[in-house]
């Protein structure tokens, strides 16, 4: 085992000196506060990503927009450190006063909403506009009547649809959970209009400049709106404080200072040769560094994962091939089989799902219940691996062990497993390569790993095209590397240099 013993010390240290490089230490400090919070001295905010310029998913996958920083310099005001959630537009009303303290969203101040919520001063004047395709003969209230509109669900679009389909029957709407998701089906003309918000129609006719257009809501007779902070029902103290807050921004420049950076600024993003959306990929804001991350975090899980898989799926193996003295199965055999049967038998994303919101739900350490979960996977199709590495060792070797006074375990730990463990070398190798491509679904339990992370640039970008054939290549050329690695290995073996 000399060579094979130095192969994989090498390949032990390469990952392990990744995944330290990785492993990186972040620390808040909270300042005290007066006010009554969900979380002391936290202001927590609950926003809608998918409506710039107001709030969308920065360049580091967390919520920006003019909303983020003006809340953000209120709580400044307040002396609260700021922590935005982002969530679906219509569970932002009922989150206000229970899981999160506020909500800002280009919130539109209604009666429906009030019946609920209290809102603070108004911030900003808007109106509904109407989004059609370029060349659409879409112009008036009467050419929306039969077509098919989008909206996003909740919102005061929502509402003028409804009223549309309600006077017209023979109109279609189709409502959606965030608007990037409506303005990619107007441009795959699987809808005709969308309602919604003036600044975030013109944001995404900027985007798609050639593409889509926005008509202003005057044109359909659209009544003007006014957006405003959502505070839980009776929240006098934080409310009043907030609207100070809010005036004293506006007069001493810093809410104008906002909206030049975020609403009055030509949106930079917009790129489209592809040299161009290679740099907004990769390069601005050194974005590139977003892929190496999630990189890291992907070998991490893998390797961790690799490691949590051989251990038990050897104790798997040896337990499924364990026989009695009368040469008959055990129950460890059979609990062994079942445990292998469901595994295989439930799809993996499942079983991470069911880990973190179910078996682990009380820890936070979305790496660890990743590593657990696609360990205990792993270790299914390991101990197979294993297994038929025991069962291609020749039957004599047993006797022979035997008859030279081992017993049977002895005989199993040095003279059996050694020769399987060079049997599954090759399937183990493999194994941990799917596993690499496989932990490219911890994104259910908010992981950024290298396929999140590409998935998260192309919705700040609205250019998917290069963050997710980049991740692809990135991973083909890692699995490249180490497939080569693994085919040197395989022809030592098969020489025989490898004892
Ligand atoms: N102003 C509209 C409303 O209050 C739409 C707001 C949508 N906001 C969002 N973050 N998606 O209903």
């Amino acid at each position: 085992m000399k060579t094979s013993t130095r192969f994989f010390s090498w390949l032990v240290v390469c990952f392990m000196a990744v995944s330290i490089a990785c492993l990186s230490l972040t620390g808040y400090r909270v300042k005290a506060a007066e006010f009554k919070t969900i979380e002391p001295g936290v202001l927590t905010v609950a926003t809608s990503t998918g409506f710039p310029p107001f709030e969308y998913v920065g360049d580091d996958g967390k919520p920006d927009g003019f909303d983020v920083a003006f809340i953000k310099a209120i709580g400044e005001k307040l002396g609260l450190q700021v922590k935005v959630e982002d969530m679906e537009f219509n569970a932002l009303v009922a989150s206000v006063g229970n899981k999160t303290d506020v909500a800002i969203a280009g919130m539109t101040v209604t009666d429906e909403r009030k019946l609920a919520v209290d809102f603070s001063d108004s911030y900003y004047d808007a109106v509904q506009y109407v989004l059609v395709r370029k060349g659409s003969n879409i112009r008036c209230m009467d050419d929306l009547h039969g077509a098919t509109l989008a909206a996003q669900i909740g919102t005061t679009g929502n509402l003028l649809a409804d009223d549309i389909v309600k006077e017209n029957p023979q109109t279609v709407l189709k409502t959606y959970d965030r608007f990037p998701e409506a303005v990619n089906d107007l441009k795959a003309e699987r809808v005709d209009a969308i309602i919604l918000d003036k600044t975030p129609a013109q944001t995404f006719e900027g985007i798609y400049s050639g593409e889509i257009e926005a008509i202003p809501g005057d044109d359909f007779d659209f009544e003007v709106e006014e957006y405003a902070i959502a505070l839980p029902k009776g929240s006098e103290q934080l409310g009043s404080a907030i609207n100070k807050a809010i005036a004293e921004l506006k007069s001493d420049g810093t809410y104008d200072r906002i909206i030049n950076e975020y609403i009055n600024a030509d949106s930079g993003e917009k790129s489209n040769g592809i040299v161009d959306q290679f740099v907004s990929a990769f390069i601005t804001s050194n974005r590139w560094t977003m892929y190496l991350n999630g990189l890291c975090l992907t070998i991490q899980i893998a390797f961790f994962a690799a490691l949590v898989g051989i251990v038990v799926g050897t104790l798997l193996a040896l337990m499924k091939i364990a026989k009695n003295r009368k040469g008959k199965r055990t129950i460890l055999s059979f609990i062994s089989g079942i445990y292998i049967d469901i595994v295989r038998g439930t799809p993996l994303v499942l079983q991470l799902l069911i880990m973190w919101f179910i078996v682990m739900k009380n820890s936070k350490d979305g790496v660890l219940v990743a590593v657990v979960a696609f360990g205990l996977n792993s270790a299914a199709y390991v101990a197979e691996i294993i297994r038929a590495g025991i069962l291609a060792v020749d039957n004599g070797q047993m006797e022979a062990g035997r008859s030279m006074g081992f017993t049977r375990a002895q005989t199993m730990c040095h003279i059996i497993l050694p020769q399987a463990v060079k049997n599954a070398l090759p399937p183990l190798c493999n194994e941990f390569i799917s596993l690499l491509k496989e932990t490219a679904i911890v994104g259910y339990v908010a992981l950024s790993d290298l396929t999140r992370v590409a998935n998260q640039i192309s919705s700040a970008t609205y250019q998917p095209f290069v963050p997710l054939i980049g991740a692809a290549v990135i991973y083909f050329v890692v699995i490249k590397i180490l497939t080569l690695l693994l085919g040197v290995l395989e022809r030592r073996l098969r020489k025989g240099d490898i004892r």
